[in-house]
């Protein structure tokens, strides 16, 4: 029997968007206000989807406490009140939009969750917007 669960989670992080080589008035046409200089947070709303076989044994997809301190572990402790920009070196080089966090994300409780479950990620920037991955 196939089955998904869910488990949401929120964190509080800074970022700054923008491309070193492009004037200020560039980084701010292409990223707007996220290309403050001197950065600006957001409340991440974090929405993990695991989908597979439900254990006959248990009656159970996945533990959701075993879920829930992986969540909190590869995000929560990682990301809350933290500044993408400068406290992961992933993106060092690489712009923290919401893309970019969202697969980054997906990556990090993939490598804890093992191949026998199917991983979504949903992330949300603002409570209008929000990304997916895998889509
Ligand atoms: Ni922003």
């Amino acid at each position: 029997m196939r089955i998904a669960v869910f488990r949401k989670a929120h964190f509080n992080a800074a970022h700054r968007l923008y491309n070193a080589d492009w004037t200020p008035e560039k980084n701010l046409e292409v990223f707007g206000p996220c290309s403050n200089p001197n950065y600006h947070g957001h409340n991440y709303e974090l929405e993990v989807k695991v989908a597979g076989e439900v254990d006959p044994v248990t009656g159970f997809l996945i533990d959701l406490k075993i879920l829930k301190q992986i969540i909190k572990e590869e995000v929560e402790d990682r990301f809350d009140h933290k500044n993408f920009n400068l406290d992961t070196p992933y993106f060092k080089e690489k712009n923290p939009t919401s893309e970019n966090i969202c697969v980054l994300i997906h990556d990090l409780l993939s490598k804890r969750l093992g191949s026998e479950f199917e991983l979504t990620v949903r992330l949300w920037e603002t409570p209008r917007n929000y990304v997916e991955y895998p889509a």
